[in-house]
This record gives structure tokens, sequence and C-alpha cells, in this order.
């Protein structure tokens, strides 16, 4: 029972203030010529089910450490072996009654006892620095408290120096799971507790700054930029290849190349008082809103970005400066130009590399509250009860002083999913006030009041394209609407990545493209943030929510990134690369051009090389490089391709140019050569085969139960596929139509229309009955009539297969009528065939070489292509519908000698999905591990695959992409291929 009195006071753990005993905030810098010492490594460590249960006896020197353990610093404990991960996305995983927290409350002793080095010096003063901890800390050095601080992911610093001694220090660090603090940090994202980024001593100089401000801007009608550094402590600003020399303070203005995320010039510079001399970077840039558009340099900037959340799979939000880099580096290798730091302050050192590399930067402060929007107004919503918000602008302090250095940096976003509230307007007013030079993001108010944008997440085409025009429902007050139509639009969130998709990212850009107002959007999310775990046979998969024995939890909702939890992009990486390319390569075989947009912001296109290549059939008669003038942002050319190359006589081929762009030389992220755009132009159409008239098909017999209609064998009875020459199918084909639902076609709650998968399994798809009303030989063509439904309902297919043969080619022709009322789309409709396991190359001619989907396309590449069955699978962390490849003019699938079939497009192409369980087993697992190779390759070939939306938090597909339950018709062909004779 808890015997405290009602009004005692809480302790600082469930106080509302951010903490005492720290230090102001101050800028970042990676390093300068004052000392610093690590405490990263190994600390001793003790974890406590309650706050306070084991009292503070570790923090003196001679404490008596039995039964206590390890733990690796910076780190996360529940990922060391003590405790576990716990997901949740909007609901807190503990009882609501801000600022207290449960009774059972894990928390960390921690305790590293470190000599200082004989050199560090002995003036001036040592602070103890934190870069992050998760999320409320108690610190003592040598036995004396230094204080306590919240806000896990930002800076807090003690002033230590006259507590160190040269040896035997001992650094004692308390860390709660839970506190007020966890009110403030309810994201989207796993609950990870522990001192997640690193600590340190730094040694301030007498004389040091103890703070400093680079204001760098940049006047594009002049070319000018303008350069003051304030710091106090004063000192000079040296810029060698400026030949800048200046008192801090004092402004100076000289010619040079701006600072943009395209051409990220940095100038290096000296910041020097009488104590430190502080290295900088500096970037010229100004950036802001003008006329209602976001402008960088005085010109509109179109955001391609991404949503980064910091995570590692084996080490949680403790990044290594490797892993940002390859983040960065993954980005700009896909056209991704901007990131949104969702929904806290990156590690410092990724800002660094950002000014580096070059992204544009929204810095997002540590803040969200979303689990209060389950209460009537979002009762009792920290950012409107006034005793948080000295926190809420605490963090907001931590978040501008430690950044404002980074060109790279050219928003402040005060938080994510807070609802509206005077707290945010205190954090907007104190960032205003320290730093006018960038404009405030916040999306969760609907009025903006503290926005220099209208933001939205997940809007769908039509409203965005509303929005676009300046023609959005307006608010009830005039006033408010009048602010809210003069902003610039952002999509801060768009097109959730989870599981197979996002679909419709091509028509979204197609918007910000057309409309000024529109200035791009953040996919959410960047990574999936799964978590390895191992089967008892030791096989590894990614776990999420759920599978930590959590009772509370949002299952894989954490599961919904462009890269796969080891950082592997996924088919909607590829996808969002191509969408968002900077370059668009158009053309007319017929006029013999080619057309190179320009639709960089800000660089022309000396940096690119244009190289074409001339195919028929998969196969290349020519290639060589184009010249293309550096066209300016914005321009664009037509350019004359060669003369098409000679196709050997094969004028029934399909021909393709393709017209690439890639980088001339290297670059910081690339090496020359690296893919940045590319198009393709058909020199001659796809040709449709027809299945042959009957009397150019070979008759049928029927004999001993069976029918032979030329190479193929049927059962007489049923009218399946027995055998095509050698080959003996597992499984004949049939009429298919469901798949293993992608998180996309499940849906979120809050879309309940395009709940896709969840109707199909209510109607019963994944159980469809194939009913035989006939089996009828007339002369070459074998007819097979069925009707396919599922119990309980009058919606059925009616559907009729028409076999014949010419020569060693078996062609099916599928008719299908829909019966009944079918209160859905379908999700795919085509034929599935079982082939022998040994079938496992496959081969086509048509998109690739990836994964797509009605809506997820503009990746795919007419060409040939060859891959593994096992490679053709994409391993999303919950297993779903994946793997198709759109527009296959033929497939082959093989044995290792090259035996196999060949599947070739009648009327129209096909999706072409081969894999080695069945759609019923895809949709029956929920790690990958479960998913365990049987006695066939199952085959399916579609005519038409539903498209995947957004609906896992967005909206669903386009009306376009919708496969409509109605009448259809497709044909295709059957031969088989003999071994491949040995090349010698
Ligand atoms: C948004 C939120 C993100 C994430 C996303 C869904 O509402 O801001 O943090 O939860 O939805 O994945």
């Amino acid at each position: 029972m808890d015997t405290r009195s009602e009004d005692a006071r809480l302790p600082y753990f469930e106080d509302h203030s951010p903490g005492s005993g720290t230090l102001p905030a101050r800028a970042w810098y990676a390093a300068s010529d004052a000392a610093r010492l690590s405490l990263d490594g190994t600390w001793q460590f003790r974890l406590a089910d309650t706050a306070e249960g084991t009292g503070t006896g570790f923090v003196a020197d001679d404490a008596d450490l039995a039964g206590w353990s390890e733990v690796a610093v910076p780190g996360h404990w529940v990922l060391q072996g003590h405790g576990a991960p716990a997901y949740t996305n909007v609901q807190y995983p503990f009882p609501v009654d801000p600022p207290r927290v449960p009774t059972e409350n894990p928390t960390g002793d921690h305790r590293r006892v470190f000599d200082l080095p004989p050199d560090w010096p002995a003036d001036g003063e040592t602070v103890l620095r934190f870069e992050g901890v998760e999320s409320c800390a108690r610190v003592w050095l040598n036995g004396r408290e230094l204080g306590t601080f919240m806000g896990s992911r930002l800076p807090h610093e003690f002033a230590v120096g006259h507590l160190l001694r040269p040896a035997g220090n001992v650094l004692a660090v308390r860390v709660h799971q839970w506190s007020a603090g966890s009110y403030l940090e309810d994201q989207d994202m796993w609950w990870l507790p522990g001192i997640f980024r690193e600590v340190g001593l730094h040694h301030r100089p007498e004389h040091a700054p103890v703070d400093f401000f680079v204001h760098a801007g940049y006047d594009h009608t002049t070319g000018r930029g303008t350069l003051r550094v304030d710091s106090a402590p004063q000192g000079r600003v040296t810029v060698p290849e400026l030949g800048l020399d200046l008192e801090t303070g004092e402004e100076a203005s000289v010619p040079v190349e701006p600072w943009t995320a395209e051409t990220p010039r940095l100038y290096d510079g000296v910041l020097a008082t009488a104590g430190e001399r502080i290295p900088l970077r500096i970037g010229f840039r100004t950036v802001g809103v003008r006329d209602g558009v976001f402008r960088a340099n005085g010109r509109r900037v179109l955001f391609r970005g991404v949503n980064r959340h910091e995570f590692h799979p084996e080490s949680g939000r403790a990044v290594d400066v490797e892993t940002m880099r390859q983040d960065i580096l993954l980005m700009k290798r896909h056209n991704i130009n901007a990131v949104r730091t969702s929904h806290y302050p990156p590690h410092p050192a990724f800002l660094d590399l950002c000014d580096e590399l070059g992204l544009w930067v929204i810095d997002e402060c540590d803040l969200e509250t979303h689990g209060f929007s389950f209460f009537p107004e979002w009762r009792g919503n920290p950012v409107t009860d006034e005793r948080f918000t000295p926190a809420l602008v605490d963090r907001a302090r931590r978040m501008v002083e430690r950044d404002k250095n980074h060109p790279s940096v050219v928003i402040w976003s005060l938080g994510n999913e807070s609802g509206g509230g005077p707290g945010l307007g205190a954090m907007a007013r104190w960032i205003r006030d320290r730093d006018p030079s960038r404009p405030l993001h916040y999306e969760n108010d609907s009025t903006y009041p503290d926005s220099d944008f209208y933001s939205r997440m997940y809007a769908s085409h039509a409203e965005v394209e509303l929005i676009g025009r300046r023609e959005e429902e307006p608010l009830a007050d005039p006033d408010l609407d009048a602010h809210r139509r003069s902003l610039p639009f952002l999509l801060c969130e768009y097109a959730h990545a989870m599981g197979n998709g996002p679909g419709g990212l091509s028509e979204y850009q197609r918007l910000f493209e057309t409309y000024e107002r529109l200035q791009g959007g953040f996919v959410w999310e960047w990574i999936d943030h799964g978590l390895p775990k191992r089967t008892p046979d030791g096989r590894t998969y990614f776990a999420y929510g759920g599978d930590f024995g959590e009772e509370v939890h949002d299952g894989n909702f954490v599961c919904d990134g462009l890269l796969f939890p080891d950082r592997t992009p996924s088919p909607g990486l590829l996808e969002y690369k191509k969408v968002i390319e900077p370059v668009r390569i158009t053309g007319d075989a017929g006029r013999g051009t080619v057309t190179v947009r320009n639709g960089h912001d800000f660089a022309d296109l000396s940096h690119l090389a244009f190289e074409w290549v001339f195919e028929t059939d998969g196969e290349r008669l020519g290639g060589g490089r184009l010249d293309v003038p550096p066209l300016a942002p914005g321009e664009s050319a037509d350019i004359a391709l060669p003369p098409a190359p000679a196709t050997g006589g094969g004028a029934e081929g399909e021909s393709v140019w393709t017209v690439r762009a890639v980088l001339a030389g290297d670059t910081a992220w690339a090496a020359a050569g690296h893919v940045v755009a590319w198009g393709q132009i058909a020199a001659s159409g796809h040709r449709r085969r027809e299945a042959p008239s009957p009397a150019a098909a070979v008759a049928g017999r029927r004999a001993d139960g069976t029918i032979t209609l030329g190479p193929a064998e049927f059962d007489a009875a049923t009218g399946a596929l027995t055998r095509l020459g050698g080959l003996v199918p597992v499984s004949a084909p049939r009429l298919d139509v469901w798949r293993a639902p992608t998180d996309n076609d499940l849906g979120a709650s809050w879309h309940e229309e395009a709940r896709y998968g969840m109707r199909w399994r209510e109607l019963g798809l994944h159980r469809v009955r194939h009913r035989l009303d006939g089996v009828s030989l007339e002369g070459g063509t074998l007819t097979v009539r069925t009707r396919v439904a599922p119990a309980a309902t009058d919606a059925g297919l009616r559907t009729e297969y028409r076999w014949s043969a010419t020569g060693d080619e078996l062609w099916l022709n599928v008719a299908v009528t829909a019966e009944g009322d079918w209160p859905c789309p379908l999700p795919r409709l085509g034929l599935r065939l079982g082939l022998p396991a040994a079938f496992g190359r496959a081969a086509w001619f048509g998109g690739g070489p990836g994964e797509a989907y009605p809506d997820t396309r503009a990746a795919a590449a007419l060409g040939r292509w060859e891959l593994p069955v096992d490679a053709l699978q994409t391993p999303y962390v919950r297993p779903q519908e994946n793997g198709a490849r759109a527009d296959v003019r033929w497939a082959e699938l093989r044995t290792a000698d090259g035996s196999g079939l060949r599947m070739t497009a009648g009327s129209a192409p096909f999706w072409f999905t081969a894999r080695r369980w069945t759609s019923e087993q895809l949709d029956a697992a929920s790690h990958t591990t479960d998913l365990v190779p049987g006695d066939a390759v199952w085959v399916n070939l579609d005519h038409g695959q539903q498209g995947i939306g957004s609906q896992s938090c967005g909206p669903g597909p386009l009306p376009q992409y919708l496969l409509a339950a109605g009448a259809a018709e497709f044909s295709l062909s059957f031969r088989e291929v003999a071994p491949e004779s040995s090349a010698g």
C-alpha cells in the first residue's frame, strides 16, 4: 500500500520540471583543441524493478557491487539481456495519470570508475556531458549528487571540475525507464531505456566559448554570403578560403558558393577565443517562406523526403556514426533530398553528415503526447498543462542550441502528434525569438498557430490536389482560414511504407511537381524497426511488437520502413527512387528524340553523363553516350537519338531504347556511373499473340480416361492438365483469386472503407471451391467449364478454360464472368499452377528486376531478367503477398539442367509470381522463419492484381488500381523447354 500522503512532494522522476542541476544548453561540435575524455565502454550495471527499491549506496566509492553485471554504454539494457523491449504506437504502455508513473519502474543503476589522463588540464571547468539517456537520470560523481534530468534525445551537462580527482572517479547514474518525461515521449517506436548516446568529460578552458552561433546567409541576388559568428567570450573567426578574419559579432559579406542539399558547399573555418579553437564548417544559405512558398537561396525547394527514426537492429537507438553515414549514402543514392528527424533530434553527428553530404533537415523536437488523443478533447494533454511548459520549452531550447549551427537544418519542428495547446505556443515563441532565421513546423493543430507550413499526414491525392490549387475546405474561422491558406504545404508524412508498398507514389509526385504550393513530402518511414530473434532451431528472424511478451502492443506497425531492419532496400525504396528522380527522361521513338528535363532545384546537369542502350527482346543491340547540354534547373531539351541499330532481321521483336543519367564522376555519396535517373522509350510495341484458330489447332484425342492435345495430356473426367511433354505438374493450372493480404490490404482500423484484405477474408476468397460443370472436346478445343466461389454467398466466378495446341505449344484461353453481388474488388485474377520443386531458376522478359504491383510499378524496367525462385521473394518482416513481376511477355522456370517450362503471354502481358509455398501458407505465416519450402514451386500468372495503396495508415489504392470483379478474358501458352546444351 502507498503510504505517501496525497500532498507529499512527488519524486524527481514524477516532477513536471525537466530536472535540476544541469548547465544551460549550448552548440554541439564534433571536436576542438579542448580536451575530451570518452566515458563510453563497459559499465557496471544492476537492474531494479522499482525506482528506488535498491537505495543509493551504489554511488559510494566502496559500494558493494556483489550481484552486479555489465552493460555497454551507449546502449539500452533491454537489448543486452536485462528486461525486454516493448512496442506501442499511440497508447501509453502504463496507466495515464500524469505526472505519475507505475511503481513497477525498471531502473538501471550504472557505475563507471575512471581516471583522468595525466595531462588533463587543471585550468577552467570540466563538464560531464550526456548526449542521450532514456527517460530520466539521476547522476552522482564521487558520491556527490549532480542533479537529475529528463528529455531523452537531448544533451544534458553538469559542471564537475570541482569534484574530479586524478584517479578513481566514481560516476554513478540511475536511469528510470518511466518518468514524467515519458508522457512527452509517446513516439511510435520501441520503448528502449538506457544511456544510449555517448557520455564524456569535456574540458572547458578558461575563455573558451560558453556557446557560439554561426549566422551564414546567402543573397541569391548578389551571390554574396554574409557571415557573423556570435560568441561569448569574444574571439576571432577565420575562413582562409574566403580570406576572412573577423571579430566575433562582426559581419562580413563576400562572394561565395551557396550551400544547398544538392550542392553542399562547406567552407572550413575556425572560431578562436583565448581559450579554445573550434573548427567550423560553414554553409551559406538563407531559407524562409516568401509569398506562400518555402525557399532556399531564393528558389522553391521540393522535398523528396523521408522520416527517419534512429534505429539499428542490434543496438536500437544507439546508432554508430558508420550507420548514420550508411543511412545518408542510401538516401542520396535513392534520390532522397530531405529528412524529417521523426520524432526527436537525432544524434548530432548525423546532422554533421547531412551538412557534408547534402540533405535538407526538418529537425524535430523530442515531443509526442499522442496517447492523450484517446480521451475527449485530449483531456490531460501535457501541452495544455502549464506545469509542463518549462519542460517543453527546455526541450525546444536544448534542440535549438545544440543544432543551430548546421546549414542542413532548415526548419525546426515542435514535435509530433501532441494536439494543440499553449505549451506549443511557448516553445514556438522561444524558438522564434532565439532563431528567427528558420521557419517552424508543427502538424497536429489544424489552425496552425505555431507553424509556417500547412502540414498534413496521409492526406489523399484528391485532397492534396485541392490544397495545391488553394481550394481546400475552409476552416470555420475566416481569419484562421486565411492564415492557413497563406501557408506552403508539406506532407510531413505520407506513403506508409509498411510491408508491401507504398502504392500511389507516382501520383503524389505528379501533384508536387504541378502545384507550387505543394513542396513535397516525407515518406513514413525510413527503416523497419525489427529486432532479431532466433527460432529454437537457430534460424534468425526479425521480431516486432508482441514478440517480447508485451501485454499491450501494436504488433508489426513498427515495421513500416523503406529499408528492412538490416538496411537492405525494400522494393518501396527502389520505387521511391524512380518516382522522385531529379531528371525526367521521356521520348518519342517515332520522332527519334529523347526529352530530358532537369528537375533539380539548384544543380545543372553537368554532373551527369547520359547513356543509351537499344534492346530487342531484351537483347542488347547497341549502346553509347548521348550528348545532353548542362541544362539549368527546370530546363528541358529534345535530344536526337542515334539511328536505331539493325535488329538482325528480327522485325518481329519488341525493341526499346533505355536512356540513363549516371554520375559523370565520383561524388561523396556514390561512384561515377551510379544511375540517377532513367527512361525507356518503346521503339515497337508489344505484340499480342493469339491462340490458334480451330483450323490451325491440332485435333484432340480421347483414350483411357485421358484427353491428348498436341504435347499435353488431360484428365478426361476433370479436364485438369496432367502432363506437358515430359513435365508432370504438381498441380494443374486453375483460376486463383487469393493473395496473402498485405499490411496495406488489411488496412488501418480508421480506414473501414478500404480494408479490402478483411473483406476478402470475410467473403471467403481464401477458401473458394471449384465446381466442375463440364468437360468437352470439340475438334482441337478442350473446354472445361467451372464455377469458382466461396461458401455462403451467391457471388461467384463462372470460369471457362479453352485449351488448344499447335506443334509443341499448348494454349489456354480463360474467360471469367462474375455472378451475384461482389461486395469488394478481387485480390488478383489469374492462374495458379504447381511445378516440381526442382524448377528453381526463373527467367522472364518483362518488368524487372524487382517486384511491382499496379500502383508500385514505376521502377520496373522492361528487360530480360533471371533470378533463382528464392531471390524472387521479398522478405517482408510480417510475411505477405510479394514478388510479382509486371508486364511479363514470357517467363520460364527451369531445373538445374535447364529443362523447364516457358509460359508466354497471349492477349496481354501478365503478372508473374513464383514461390516455394502457397499463398495460404504465406498468409498463415507471422514471421519469415514460418515459411518453409515445400515440394513445389507455386506459380501465379495473373491477368490482374489489385493495387497496393497505403491504407495501413493512409488512403487506399486510387480507383484505377482496384481490381473489380467483372468479366475478363485472357490467354497464354505453355511450352516445355529442353535442357540447355552445355556451351562447351
Ligand atoms: C503517424 C505518426 C508516426 C507513425 C505513423 C504510422 O501518425 O506520426 O509516428 O505512427 O503515423 O506508422
